[in-house]
């Protein structure tokens, strides 16, 4: 059985991202993990260029550990939502220390992956970012889907209210904040749909890749 690991950039435990991931890595039929970057212990990158020659990062953190679990996995889903009009910054924090690989060999080259890209309004920001993260690495990107989310104004107190209101932004000015504007990924059909052919994607990816190499 193959191993498909999921990394997802949310700092929302249980969230719309991670229910989308996995859903996503549920339908590859393979084993898989969902990595929760906000849990492990993840420095920035210091731009030591330490891991020049070794391809090993310097720092004493989880990095490295993470680094094998990669080269290990026979396809890897990444995830990363909006924060600010961009990809948020534990998603990049991630994505800087992935630097090792590059090194004259990159080590990432071929790795079969596919990402999902979370906001209530970038969505797309966040998958062309996510998507070109991919290119850099020189991963076969298989395919990336964009899952809906809920503003922080929903639940601040004053959503209905605040002249820089999210909510208001997306829904209009007198729109008022019930039950049934949560988003959630479960009762969304479409999106369960989507997630759910995103990970067949991968899985014929990693068949195709087994029936090339034999
Ligand atoms: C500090 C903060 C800033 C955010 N900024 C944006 C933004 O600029 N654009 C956007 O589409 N969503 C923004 N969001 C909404 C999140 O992207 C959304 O909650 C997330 O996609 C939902 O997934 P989650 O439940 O896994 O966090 C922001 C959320 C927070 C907490």
């Amino acid at each position: 059985m193959a191993k498909i690991i999921g990394f997802s950039g949310s700092t929302v435990k249980s969230g719309v991202l991670e229910k989308a991931m996995e859903q996503v890595l549920k339908s590859t039929g393979h084993e898989w993990e969902l990595v929760r970057l906000n849990d492990i212990n993840m420095k920035y990158c210091t731009g030591c260029v330490g891991c020049g020659t070794t391809n090993r990062c310097v720092l004493k953190d989880d990095i490295n550990e993470i680094l094998d679990k990669i080269l290990e996995a026979d396809a890897i889903l990444l995830g990363g939502v909006a924060r600010f009009g961009k990809l948020n910054a534990l998603t990049k924090v991630f994505i800087e220390r992935l630097f090792p690989f590059v090194h004259r060999y990159m080590l990432t080259k071929g790795k079969i992956a596919a990402t999902v890209a979370g906001g209530f309004f970038h969505q797309e920001v966040v998958k062309d970012e996510l998507s070109s993260i991919l290119q850099t690495l020189g991963m076969e990107d298989v395919g990336s889907i964009t899952i809906d989310g809920n503003a922080s104004c929903f639940k601040c107190g004053y959503g209905e209210t605040c002249n820089y209101s999210a909510f208001r932004a997306k829904y209009g000015q007198d729109a008022k904040i019930t039950d049934d504007v949560f988003y959630v990924f479960d009762k969304d059909e479409k999106a369960v749909e989507k997630a759910t052919l995103l990970g067949k994607k991968i899985a014929e990816a990693i068949n195709q890749k087994a029936k090339n190499l034999k």
